[in-house]
Parts: structure tokens; sequence; C-alpha cells
């Protein structure tokens, strides 16, 4: 059987990365001659794209497919693909048995094979490369849903293992892209119009040029000088990899986005050393001393796991102090979330849920506060935003800093600003979370 003609259904989950690869994932497919719906029961092939960062995800997989299999009929594919289909691998088949594909991210490459492969009748067809392979997913045919702004993935897996942390299983080895191809990509989305771009990798910090050409900080300026970009922004990065040389490159070109996303995961350096993240809370410290220093703002973010195995009210007090010292402009919190192949599963951990909620619920709300003050600092200024649409419910238009802050605004002008132009606004309001304001 041959796939023209034939129709797939595809719904993601998770990070950034896992929305790229799926748009990576739709190019192939269409490229392969197949067309995408937006109704499961209308698809030939239904694919699951999944995340299994936390909160017994693979649970909640093994409930989906068993809606999926009131779908199923004769002729009819399924495939789990995503960070949990390469965690339980062919368990999937035993437990589903209708689901004819598994593929983690790092067999992604193989996919036109994979796909002939559950095409002509195959049953069992595994992409489970794991840690072993070299290979990035690079294709001509990535398949962007937004024609103004664009990821791509500079880096793929993780060789990290920090103890809570499932990815290095799920997305395999640290492999880098070369700067010559990810510069391509770059132009050639230049050229179909797009002026912002996000570089996309596990760590971005540990990016390394195969051919030796440039730097992460250098592949960064690099892009954010390719002509007709004027956006870039990089996630995620680690700190014990995190240089000086990105602040320079943030403070000396003007397209960098004056925004960075450095994860903590906890303020206490004997939490950091069980977690295994390689730094002390002071180096995390010196690194935020450089982003202050710089001579334009630059916005900070990060994430926070609270309840790790063993952390003590004091571990907890030093993460909200950090948080106040640091006066990050978005703090991504998680309750820890033991992850099956990971050495923190096997910890002790005699905290209560209860407990854990309660120590989430205060962070969350000691950082509004925070927002709350960092937010209001912007009023009366005025900021360059995208335009990425409008807010319905209000009929404000909505765009997006620089710093990656969300600015909804009005407009006395009888046509509203296109989505993808750039324009000024002049900020009158503040909360949390967003800005409001009036285009200049
Ligand atoms: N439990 C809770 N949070 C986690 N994260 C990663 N693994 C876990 C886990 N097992 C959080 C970290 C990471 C973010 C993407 O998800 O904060 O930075
Ligand atoms: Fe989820 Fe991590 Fe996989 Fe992204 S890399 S999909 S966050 S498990």
């Amino acid at each position: 059987m041959s796939a023209a003609g034939k129709t797939f259904y595809l719904e993601t989950f998770g990070c950034q990365m896992n929305v790229h690869d799926s748009e990576k994932v739709i190019g192939t497919l269409v490229s392969q001659g197949y067309r995408q719906v937006e109704e499961e029961t209308a698809a030939d092939l239904i694919l699951y794209n999944t995340c299994s960062i936390r909160d017994k995800a693979e649970q909640k997989v093994f409930h989906r497919l068993q809606d999926y299999k009131k779908l199923f009929v004769e002729g009819k594919r399924f495939g789990v693909l995503g960070c949990v289909a390469q965690q339980e691998g062919e368990k999937i088949f035993e437990r589903a048995p209708y689901v004819s594909l598994v593929a983690g991210s790092a067999s992604y490459h193989r996919l036109p094979e994979l796909l002939v492969q559950i095409e002509s009748g195959e049953r069992r067809v595994t992409g489970l490369d794991d840690r072993q392979t070299e290979q990035t997913f690079e294709t001509e045919f990535t398949a962007r849903s937004n024609p103004h702004r664009g990821y791509i993935t500079i880096i793929e897996g993780c060789d990290k293992f920090c103890a809570y942390c499932v990815v290095p299983y799920t997305r395999g080895k640290e492999r880098s892209r070369t700067s010559d191809s990810v510069l391509a990509e770059a132009r050639a989305m230049a050229d179909q119009g797009y002026t912002d771009i996000q570089l996309l990798g596990q760590n971005v910090n540990s990016y390394r040029d195969p051919l030796g050409k440039k730097s992460f900080a250098e592949l960064l300026t690099a892009v954010a000088e390719v002509t007709g970009i004027r956006r870039v922004r990089f996630t995620t990065s680690h700190p014990r990899d995190f240089t000086k040389d990105i602040v320079d490159a943030i403070e000396s070109v003007p397209s960098l986005c004056d925004h960075v996303h450095l994860p903590v995961q906890s303020g206490s350096s004997r939490l950091l050393k069980a977690m295994l993240r390689e730094y002390t809370r002071e180096q995390y410290l010196d690194r935020i001393a450089w982003i202050k220093s710089a001579k334009r703002p630059i916005s900070m973010t990060t994430d926070v796991i609270v309840g790790f195995p063993g952390e003590t009210a004091e571990d907890f007090d030093e993460s909200l102090a950090l948080l106040e010292h640091v006066q990050y402009d978005g703090v991504f919190a998680f309750k820890y979330s033991p992850r099956p192949n990971t050495p923190a599963l096997h910890l002790a951990d005699p905290i209560p849920d209860e407990e854990k909620s309660l120590r989430l619920q205060a962070l969350l709300e000691r950082q509004r506060e925070i927002q709350r003050v960092n937010y209001a600092k912007h009023v009366g200024q005025r900021l360059e935003v995208m335009v990425e649409g409008r807010n319905t419910p209000r009929g404000q238009i909505v765009g997006r800093s620089s710093q990656n802050k969300t600015v909804n605004f009005t407009t006395k002008h009888p046509i509203a600003p296109a989505t993808g132009s750039y324009l000024h606004v002049e900020i009158t309001q503040s909360f949390p979370n967003s800005l409001v304001g009036v285009m200049a």
C-alpha cells in the first residue's frame, strides 16, 4: 500500500522541542504524499507526539490510547512518537496492540522508511535509537505553522543527566548541527518572510559546531545578523555551560532579544549537588551578575523544582531568597515528579505531598509580587512589539516585546496592524504577567 492520498492526524504534547519536531514530522509526512486532517476520525494514520517530563505522563498516554482503540478499523494505523515512545518502547505494543509505530525523536531522521514499513502492513515498527545515534533530524520540509516566527533546532539530546530528569534517556545524546546548516535554514526562513527566530536545544549552551567554525555565542550573532531577521531568542540555557560571551553578544547585537531563560532548579547548593546540577548557588549568581551588569536591561526567567527528595524547609527558603535576589520576570515552578530510569527515583523522599503543594503555592505567590513590581516599571515606557494577533474577548491587539513580555494594546487607527508587523506601544498599565498600552 502506498502513502499517496493518505491522510494523517497529529497531536502534540510537551515542550517547544516537541512542537518543532512535530512541524518537521508533518513536513516529512506531506513530502511522502500524506495530507494532514484536523479530525482523528478522518485520518488513515493517527500520531501522538508525547511528553514524559512530569506527572505520570505515560499513564495519560495509555489512557488516551484507549480512546483511540474505539476508532480502530481495518487499515487505520496508529503511531506513538516522542518521549513516552522512547521511554516505554515495545511495552506500548503489549498494552495497545493496535499501535503499529513507536518512535522516539532520535529516530525521526528514519521516518520515511518507518512510514513505508507501516504502510506495507508491518505490525510492530520501532524507531528506538536511544543514545546510540549521532544523527540529527534535518529536513527541508519543515511545516511551520506561524509565517513570522519560527524555531530552528541547533542541538538535540542531552548529556547532563540531572538526577530528576528523563530527557537524556528520551532524547538521546547531545549532537549539534553544523553552523553552516543552521545559518542556511535561517537565511531560507528570512527569504520566506520570517523575522523572528528561536534557536532550540535542551541545552543550547553546550552547542559545539561539528566543523569547529562557530561557538554558540558566534552562532547567535551570525543568525541575528542574517538580513531580514529582527529578533533572535534561544532556549534552554544551562548555568554550568552559560558563558560571559553570550551576554556580550546580547549587549552588542540589537536583534538578539534582551531575555535569558536560565533554569536554577533550587537556591540551595546542597540540593543542587543532590540534583547533580554541577554548579553552586554562588556560581549561578555569578552568571546572574553578568546578566545584570549588561548595558541594556536583560529580562531573566527561570525554572524551579519544589520538593526534590530531601528538600528541607531551609533549602526551600534558599530558593525563595534567590527569587528575591534575582527578581525574575517569570518563574516556571514544578513539584518534583519521580521519573523512570532517573537516579533520584531511588532517593528517600520523606516530604509529604501536601507540604510540597504548600511550598509551590508560597513560591508562586511570592513570585507574583516580584513580577507585579517588575512589570510596573514599564509603565510610561515605549516598547517595540511584534504583533501576534487579537485578544478577542477584550478587542485588544496582542504583541510581544523583545523581553518576551505580552503587551495588549489598542490603536486609534481605523485599520488594525497586520500580524507579524513591528510597532511601538506606549505602556499605560501593568499586571504581573502582561502589559497594557496604546499604539504610539
Ligand atoms: N519533576 C519536576 N520538574 C521537572 N522538570 C524536569 N524534570 C522534572 C521532574 N522530574 C522541570 C525542570 C526543567 C523543566 C523543563 O521541567 O524545572 O527545567
Ligand atoms: Fe517533554 Fe522533555 Fe520530551 Fe520535551 S524533551 S517532550 S519536555 S520529556
